[in-house]
């Protein structure tokens, strides 16, 4: 059967899908380019962090995610899709192509599509209610569904392990990687940008500074963000990958986004601790040494959440290209 071509309307929505993604600091590290109604997700490299992510590996995450995230958007469209992982060798920042495939999308994905918009990074301390373990088995199959292993870290050697690595890695927190930070997080000119996180995002300082809690504007001054008691046992998990390269890297963020919408559905919310990642060394440490897996890409803090606001995203008309093929 023919098919007309998506609408103005139609591609609005895949593109709003997309740029609803997670990315670090919020720097929204892609554009977007169509063909025909396939879409191309690039990288932008002027916005990958020379400090904390001097690989481009966090970015192809969020660019994973961002593939993930417009491919809910087809299926909410009746759409399937192939996606083709960095489909030029020599674009490396070409990170993935969605095809438009007869196949009717996967029959979850729609069901996903609405989790969007309500997805949040949620740095408030959660409820003390645990994860139901059904839940925690959807979320070990959204990551298994992309090919990746949510490690969830239940035994007590190896959780106090992972809190230590956290501790370690936010002790070597260093003033350029602060600097860094600055920029995006809480940025002066926050007001004026649709980028970067907002004082409003950041949550209540944790009280207990050594938590599993990342505080991204630690040392400096929030006004009216107030000290608060976290959860004392957050579920804690780890994403890992086959291996590191760059072609994981986006395979990790089709995962996260699918592990995340997934938890949105049945209230599950997650922040991040990933700073021990951001260490060769630690990061060694940080992943286990399954046969399959065993390289660690995300550490997630997981709970049963409470409303919080979201985060700016910059207009379509911002992230959507012609751009020059070779960038
Ligand atoms: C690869 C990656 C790394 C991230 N690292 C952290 C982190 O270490 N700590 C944290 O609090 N948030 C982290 N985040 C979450 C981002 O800050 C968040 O996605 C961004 O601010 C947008 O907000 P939203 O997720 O609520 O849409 C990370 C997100 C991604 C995709």
């Amino acid at each position: 059967m023919i098919r007309a071509p998506l609408t103005p309307k139609q591609r609005e929505r895949v593109l709003r899908a997309a740029t609803s993604a997670p990315s670090k600091h919020n720097t929204q590290p892609w554009w977007f380019r169509w063909d025909g109604d396939d879409l191309e997700v690039h990288i932008d490299p002027e916005r990958v962090l020379p400090r904390a992510d001097p690989d481009g590996r966090e970015a192809h995450i969020a660019c994973g995610a961002a593939a993930f995230a417009a491919r809910l958007g087809y299926a909410s469209l009746g759409l399937g899709t192939d996606t083709a992982l960095l489909p030029a060798p020599h674009e490396p920042l070409y990170a993935a192509r969605l095809r438009v495939v007869g196949a009717a999308p996967d029959p979850r994905f729609e069901t996903l599509y609405w989790s969007l918009p309500s997805r949040r990074t949620n740095r408030a301390p959660f409820r003390d209610t645990a994860i139901p373990s059904l839940v925690l088995e959807y979320l070990r199959d959204a990551a298994r569904d992309e090919g990746t292993w949510l490690r969830v870290v239940g035994r007590e050697p190896a959780y106090e392990h992972l809190l230590t690595l956290i501790r370690v890695a936010t002790g070597l927190e260093d003033d350029y990687l602060r600097e860094e930070r600055a920029a995006w997080v809480d940025a002066p000119d926050a007001r004026h940008r649709r980028d970067g996180v907002p004082a409003r995002s950041l949550g209540p300082r944790p009280q207990d500074p050594t938590g599993a809690v990342r505080d991204l504007a630690v040392g400096r001054d929030t006004p009216g963000r107030g000290t608060t008691a976290f959860e004392r046992h957050p579920t804690l998990a780890v994403l890992e990958t086959r291996d590191d390269t760059p072609v994981q890297w986006l395979v990790a963020g089709q995962a996260l986004l699918r592990v995340l919408v997934t938890g949105t559905r049945y209230g599950v919310a997650a922040s991040f601790a990933n700073q021990a990642l951001e260490y060769p060394d630690l990061r060694d440490e940080v992943a286990s040494e399954a046969k399959h897996f065993g390289t660690a890409q995300m550490v997630l803090r997981l709970g049963m959440g409470t409303e919080v606001p979201p985060t700016p995203r910059r207009p379509l008309s911002d992230v959507v290209g012609p751009r020059t093929r070779h960038v």
